[in-house]
């Protein structure tokens, strides 16, 4: 491939507690796809700790970058643009991402573009072989965020609806650590459920007005039921609970989905991992399992559809923790 004139973009994720490279294609072809989790470096603080993150994401940034291109048969000089998550974000974890951007491009003098997170998570649909076409309304699910997108165009997306307090994902998180499994706990208490009753407990699903979503009552709820239990009775029980939040929170996501009433369906973020919401929506459009959680891929195939920073013009560009 280093022989070959491709014109490969160069992708850099950093927003969290991932450290992700991935060389992908104009034509959204992945070359390359890198992701270096800490999620067992958070795992004892039962959270991302921001601060160990931006550390970590120093150490691993080149290596992975290195790896990248390395896995992709590629050189540096394969690269014809740069892009990186500049927001939302830990503050600190994005600059890791941005700064070592900047470096890469600057010194090849090649152009840089500034990638949504969010964006780069309905982008993770545009890759080969999936190549979706929008019109469709994406269920985006994940961490940081659960919202309605209406993606008309490959560019965008315009929100119709979001969380009122805690994401899916975090939901997911907060319900596994009350059950004594560990961080991340989406993964955890998918694989518990199997083995669970997920009618064993009822728990509540709020109904707020519109298209949003509301998730903090529900693990308000499982920490009541978690803690009328002796520990005996809770190692009985745990994957009953685990089984019973789940179908919760999935209930959740599929009534929104299904009240939205559109035609095409697609479904992003790591939540869209889960085994039970995944058959929950056969005709949606899901990302695939290995482009659900947080990755670099995403984020170059975004880059195709944004207007890139003229080199140098991009030095004075910032992160944000905001979108
Ligand atoms: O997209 P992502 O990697 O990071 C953000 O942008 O936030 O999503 C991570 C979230 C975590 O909350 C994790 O528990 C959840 O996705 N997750 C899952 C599954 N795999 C990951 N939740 C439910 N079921 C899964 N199989
Ligand atoms: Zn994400």
């Amino acid at each position: 491939m280093s022989d070959t004139v491709t014109e490969l973009i160069l992708g850099i994720e950093t927003s969290c507690d991932e450290t992700a490279a991935a060389l992908v294609t104009r034509d959204g072809e992945i070359r390359s796809n890198v992701v270096a989790s800490q999620a067992e470096l958070h795992a004892r603080y039962g959270g991302v700790v921001p601060e160990v993150a931006s550390r970590r994401h120093l150490e691993l940034v080149n290596p992975v970058l290195q790896e990248a291109l390395r896995t992709a048969d590629a050189r540096f000089d394969d690269v014809d643009a740069v892009a990186v998550t500049t927001h939302p974000g830990l503050i600190g974890a994005l600059l890791v991402g941005v700064a070592a951007a900047k470096a890469v491009a600057w010194a090849r003098r090649l152009p840089l573009v500034p990638v949504d997170h969010l964006h780069g998570h309905v982008a993770s649909l545009y890759l080969k072989p999936l190549d979706l076409e929008p019109p469709f309304v994406c269920l985006l699910a994940s961490g940081g965020h659960t919202m309605l997108l209406d993606v008309r165009e490959r560019g965008g997306y315009r929100v119709l609806g979001t969380t009122l307090d805690d994401a899916a994902g975090e939901a997911f998180d907060k319900g596994a650590r009350l059950l004594g499994l560990g961080y991340p706990g989406g993964r955890a208490i998918d694989e518990l459920a199997r083995q669970g009753d997920p009618e064993a407990y009822r728990f509540p699903v709020a109904r707020v007005p519109g298209l949003d979503f509301s998730f903090s009552g529900l693990k308000t709820a499982l920490l009541y039921s978690v803690r009328d239990l002796a520990p005996d009775e809770l190692a009985a029980r745990r994957a009953d609970l685990a089984a019973s939040y789940q179908r919760a929170i999935v209930r959740a996501l599929v009534a929104r989905v299904d009240e939205c009433g559109a035609e095409r369906i697609a479904v992003v973020g790591g939540v869209a991992a889960n085994s039970e919401l995944r058959t929950a929506l056969p005709d949606a459009a899901l990302a695939p399992l290995s482009l659900c959680t947080d990755n670099a891929a995403m984020i170059a195939s975004a880059a195709r559809y944004v207007e890139p920073l003229p080199w140098p013009a991009y030095l004075e560009l910032d992160a944000r923790a905001t979108a």
